[in-house]
């Protein structure tokens, strides 16, 4: 959580804000986001590749880009952990570089 913490600092909060909040229309939420909550796999592909596309986040549409971050995957590991446990989200499972699922 502590590294994970630092890295959001560095590499995020410009566009996700504080909180996780995002920017309405422009940047998605982090905080209570069902596409982080629901669907783990692509929020950490997102992290690895970036994203770019339509996407839905809380009813709301994006179409936006986010570019790729450029992390190890020990950092997208800790930054994963740390995104899905604060501002109210929390997932007791914890993601490691090494789950084999392909990521
Ligand atoms: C330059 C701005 C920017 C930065 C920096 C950025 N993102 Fe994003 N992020 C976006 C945008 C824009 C989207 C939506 C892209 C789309 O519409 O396809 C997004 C989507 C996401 C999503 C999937 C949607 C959601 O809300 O759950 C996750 C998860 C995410 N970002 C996590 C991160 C993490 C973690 C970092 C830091 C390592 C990060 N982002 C850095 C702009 C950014």
């Amino acid at each position: 959580m502590d590294r994970g913490k630092i890295i959001y600092k560095e590499s995020c909060i410009t566009c996700h804000m504080g909180k996780g909040e995002g920017v309405p229309g422009a940047f998605p939420p982090l905080a209570k986001a069902d596409y982080l909550i629901k669907m783990p796999e692509k929020a950490i592909h997102a992290v690895k590749y970036g994203l770019n596309g339509k996407i839905t986040v809380n009813g709301v549409e994006y179409n936006t880009m986010m570019p790729n971050p450029g992390l190890s995957n020990d950092e997208i590991a800790d930054v994963i952990n740390y995104i899905q446990n604060s501002w109210g989200n929390s997932n007791k499972k914890i993601v490691t570089r090494k789950n084999g699922r392909g990521y």
